[in-house]
């Protein structure tokens, strides 16, 4: 493979070229993908005709496929893609942008809540990989935000408080920030919170960053209102435009982010109109913090 990869921002999110992802890489070239993946949390391939099939091998170079289960309301007749994709697009199965009061797109407008994938998992995901197969002319730009460089403008007060703190999330908490409320008895069990550190430490560089999500509803020991207005001002603090990469797609674009130093979210679009984005998760390895088992 004869790449480049340049930084986008001087530390944040990077640009690969001269790679062509439908193509069997050596294990240097998976090397290269990964050490740049850790220093720069986001990749941005462009020009990648690729189909599912070869994505979803792209994406084993990293490590296992995640599991789907537990992540969506979308029913299995309704699937749109194959096991191992994961349908972001605003399109059922007929390929129609979905009605207006469609219950799926009212649940995937939690993806404009800044969170990282998969927090709501008891181990949560390391890499997603998000192929822009059709897009819209405006909107629909996926923000990230480098939960590292947050972590870093902490004072050490701060630093200090929010080292230990252990927090509840759960796809209830997000969807219930939006008044998306109504849900069967399965979906609430399938949605049951799990816990996570709120700082974690990068396996390879060792560095620290925020464990922010929307799917976070409280912390451990707090009370719910102090611990969501403790949460909110932390993403607000995260989220400020010196740590955001704001990502605006072309039809072919490919990029991967390390959801274990990042938060993202996408924008508002116009969806009368077809916009077909097609995700694969690299599963995570490892729990943040131990889990409670209720034996209530
Ligand atoms: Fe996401």
């Amino acid at each position: 493979m004869n790449s480049s990869i340049l930084p986008i921002r001087p530390h944040f999110a990077a640009k690969a070229s001269g790679v062509d992802l439908r193509i069997k890489l050596s294990s240097t070239d998976v090397a290269n993908i990964e050490a740049a993946m850790d220093r720069y949390g986001v990749l941005v391939f462009d020009d990648q005709r690729i189909s599912d099939e070869e994505q979803l091998a792209f994406t084993k170079n990293f490590g296992e496929i995640e599991n789907a289960q537990g992540g969506n309301i979308t029913k299995e007749h309704e699937r749109r893609l194959q096991h191992g994709m994961i349908d972001v697009s605003n399109l059922d199965q007929s390929g129609r942008p979905y009605d207006r009061n469609d219950r799926r797109r009212m649940f995937n407008l939690g993806n404009r809540l800044w969170h990282s994938d998969s927090s709501y998992r008891a181990v949560p995901a390391k890499y997603s990989l998000l192929s822009a197969r059709t897009v819209t002319s405006h909107g629909g730009n996926t923000e990230f935000a480098d939960m590292r460089a947050a972590y870093d403008a902490l004072d050490e007060d701060m630093k200090a408080l929010v080292e230990d703190l252990i927090c509840e999330h759960s796809l209830l908490y997000s969807r219930g920030s939006m008044g998306f409320t109504e849900l069967s008895d399965g979906e609430r069990a399938m949605f049951r919170p799990v816990r996570q550190r709120l700082v974690r430490t990068h396996p390879v560089t060792g560095r620290k960053s925020l464990f922010l999500s929307s799917h976070i509803g409280t912390i451990v020991g707090w009370q719910i209102p102090e611990a969501r207005d403790f949460i909110r001002e932390l993403i607000e603090h995260a989220t400020q435009r010196e740590f955001v990469y704001a990502h605006v797609w072309k039809q072919y674009d490919f990029v991967m982010w390390d959801n274990r130093q990042t938060m993202h979210r996408v924008r508002r679009f116009d969806e009368s109109l077809p916009r077909d984005m097609r995700r694969t998760t690299v599963a995570g390895t490892t729990v943040t913090a131990d889990q409670v088992t209720n034996v209530a």
